[in-house]
């Protein structure tokens, strides 16, 4: 197993393993961005079990021990089962989370007391690179939830929204509300609820120019109207949900 590396956007990349054995045949991808800057910033830590791979893939652009920040959308193992690894790894790391989830989980599982966001706090990595927390709860799961919005590229770092099967290009222009709906159809992800369809537009007036998805392809088009149709999606399901009870 190995990590694909590609930029996606100015100074972010993407590093991706492919997992053969979920989903098949289609497989099933678990992507990390680095964030460069004169304080780089990991977003996802990967797996426990993947850190050998994701060290020696976050080698080949940086020295491990560099990195300033690291952070993730919730508390699961994809997204930050290696945390502790890495602030071994690397000194000056600090974990970089939101208020729900530094009190519910970070305070006590991190080795390293992290560091609390308020939702729309900005952490400056320098070279121009600024990432701004967004609280997200419940969304698409974890009532910790939260995502970085990379202001000079417009990169949102969306995590677990818009995941889907498979193993594509890095970076896309073609449909990714489709194969979301289908993931969604299939492994039932999401924590469906009324304040979906609000918070994901909310997402969407933001008018991202890049979306880089932890589970599926980054996209580059029109982020926003992706954005409302996955919003369309979950309010349709809640409805129907709401009708059937
Ligand atoms: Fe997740
Ligand atoms: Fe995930």
């Amino acid at each position: 197993m190995d990590a694909r590396i590609d930029e996606i956007a100015d100074g972010i990349f993407r590093l991706s393993v492919r997992v053969d054995a979920i989903a098949p045949p289609a497989g099933f991808t678990f992507n990390h961005f680095l964030v460069l800057g004169d304080n780089p910033l990991l977003f996802h830590t990967g797996l426990r079990g993947m850190f050998p791979i994701l060290r020696e893939a976050v080698g080949r652009l940086i020295p491990p021990e560099r990195l300033r920040w690291i952070s993730f959308g919730h508390y699961e193992a994809d997204e930050c089962g290696a945390m502790n690894e890495w602030l071994a790894v690397a000194p000056r790391a600090e974990v970089a989370h939101g208020q729900t989830g530094c009190m519910v989980s970070l305070n006590d599982m991190a080795d390293r007391a992290p560091r609390i966001l308020q939702d729309g706090e900005v952490i400056d990595l320098g070279k121009g690179r600024r990432l701004r927390y967004i609280d997200t709860p419940h969304i698409p799961h974890g009532w910790d939830a939260g995502v970085l919005y990379e202001e000079a590229s417009g990169t949102l770092l969306c995590g677990d929204l818009f995941t889907q099967l498979g193993d594509g290009p890095a970076l896309t222009r073609s449909d990714i509300v489709g194969p979301a709906i289908a993931a969604e159809d299939l492994f039932r992800f999401s924590s469906l609820n009324p304040g979906m369809g609000r918070t994901i537009r909310g997402l969407a007036g933001i008018a991202p120019r890049t979306l880089a998805l932890m589970h599926g392809p980054s996209f580059e088009g029109d982020c926003a109207a992706a954005l409302q149709a996955l919003a369309n999606d979950y309010d349709a399901r809640v409805s129907s949900m709401l009708a059937a009870a």
